[in-house]
């Protein structure tokens, strides 16, 4: 269960991360905590970047910081080597702030504001990956005004569902995003382009799904991706960067079971080589955009529990301090995850039990049917898994405060992203005129 290195029952019984005792952690921060280990994250990009400089050396990592977004996160990734893919102007703005290098930062999103757009242009980011015929009207004229040119991306749907057993077959035509290589919108997208003065073609890109454990997948959207290169090829378009978007999947329960990072990174870059080779192409600048790969198994939420209900013969509910305001993902998706009592790791699973949140709202539940030992009040719980897609989904439902991030190295533990307090909360609301105040 506990498959990761980082990761360790110490010789108290408690659950330890970086070297950091999470009962301690508690105790000097509080709960519910989002935790994340350095050495984790580090150790992933390593083997991206260490695997890449031997299969493929014209490569650029970025992070899709949608997954965890900080501007400290930001910066372990540069000083690693990566980039970074951003998806709003804040995630921009924060990544410039952590220290990324506005040429390492590709810009996307299927409905980019047109003030997004002008931050991207005027920070000089390394490409906008265009997702509409809208778009690119919009950023010719922003480039314009700033009498600049915009290397852009575009963003095509080569057609595969990964989240199928059937992908090889199934072609998802409705997604939201990109334009289709199928039915010839993504080459009109492209040409179109070619007629904006103010905009340069570099590239394509494209993003097939997420949690995916297959290398098959990835493998066929190459072979598209590749197959499109030689349709531009022939119309004269050269096809400088293949962006070919993250998606690995990672271990939240034991039926998980992703390959290592870098694996996916390693068959990608192959099979890229391989369809060059095979297609007469010249093997393009390749960008890979791993996410929850990097951050996900790094991270753990520590909560205390509170209240414990038993519903005679029929559940056993233990309520914590978090819930759906700083973990999502049960409600939206009905995501499984393992947990254990972090304060009591030699005691063995007794009961089945739910693992519920605190806020108003029955679907608001973090864990159904998990097997714990006999848990009591004050015990520390922690989920694990939770570094992608937690503290980046969280909100103030009921007007309950995100979560610290705490990040843990070598026994060493400190902010990266400082408590919530009410008032800062409050900090924004205001009393129309009309409306006295007491
Ligand atoms: N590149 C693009 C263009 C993407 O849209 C995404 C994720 C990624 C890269 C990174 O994918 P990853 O390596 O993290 O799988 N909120 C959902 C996940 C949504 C992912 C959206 N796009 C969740 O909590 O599972």
């Amino acid at each position: 269960m506990l498959c990761r290195e980082t990761l360790k029952i110490n010789q108290a019984g408690h659950l330890e991360i970086g070297g950091c005792d999470t009962v301690d952690l508690a105790k000097q921060y509080g709960t519910p905590l989002y935790v994340m280990d350095e050495a984790y994250i580090r150790n992933v990009c390593a083997g991206y970047t260490a695997t890449l400089d031997s299969v493929y050396p014209d490569y650029k990592v970025c992070y899709a910081s949608k997954a965890f977004s900080t501007k400290a996160i930001y910066t372990i990734m540069r000083e690693e080597g990566l980039g970074a893919d951003v998806v709003s102007g804040c995630e921009l703005k924060t990544a410039l702030a952590g220290g990324m290098d506005a040429d390492s930062i590709y810009f996307h999103g299927n409905n980019k504001l047109p003030e997004e757009l002008a931050e991207a242009v005027k920070a000089g980011v390394h490409a906008v990956v265009i997702d509409s015929f809208y778009e690119m009207t919009l950023l010719n004229e922003i480039a314009a005004q700033k009498n600049k040119r915009q290397s852009v991306m575009v963003r095509v749907n080569p057609g595969i569902d990964a989240h199928t057993h059937h992908f090889v077959q199934t072609s998802r035509v409705d997604s939201k995003f990109g334009f289709s290589i199928a039915d010839g919108t993504a080459q009109k997208a492209i040409e179109t382009i070619g007629t904006f003065e103010n905009l340069s073609f570099i590239g394509i890109h494209c993003h097939i799904g997420s949690q995916i454990f297959e290398l098959k997948p990835f493998e066929l959207a190459v072979e598209k991706m590749t197959d499109f290169m030689v349709a531009l090829g022939k119309v004269g378009i050269p096809v400088a960067e293949l962006n070919m978007g993250g998606g690995y999947g990672v271990t939240y329960t034991e039926e998980d079971k992703p390959l290592e990072p870098r694996q996916y990174a390693e068959a990608i870059a192959k099979k890229v080589k391989a369809c060059c080779a095979e297609k007469n192409l010249l093997e393009p600048h390749l960008v890979l955009e791993p996410g929850r790969s990097i951050v996900g198994e790094a991270g753990i939420t520590l909560y205390t529990v509170g209240a414990i209900k038993e519903i005679k013969d029929i559940k056993k509910y233990i309520a914590v301090d978090g819930g759906m305001f700083e973990n999502p993902r049960y409600a939206l998706y009905r995501s499984k995850y393992d947990a254990v009592l972090a304060n009591r790791m030699s005691d063995s699973a007794e009961e089945t039990v739910t693992v519920a949140g605190k806020c108003c709202e029955s679907g608001d539940m973090l864990i159904e049917d998990i097997r714990l030992p006999k848990a009591q009040s004050g015990d520390l719980l922690a989920i694990l898994t939770t570094g992608a897609y937690h503290y980046s989904m969280a909100g103030h439902y009921n007007r309950n405060p995100i979560p610290p991030v705490v990040l843990v190295r070598d026994g060493r533990s400190d902010y990266m992203v400082k408590p919530e307090s009410y008032e800062r909360i409050m900090e924004l609301d205001t009393y129309p005129v009309w409306i006295k105040k007491r």
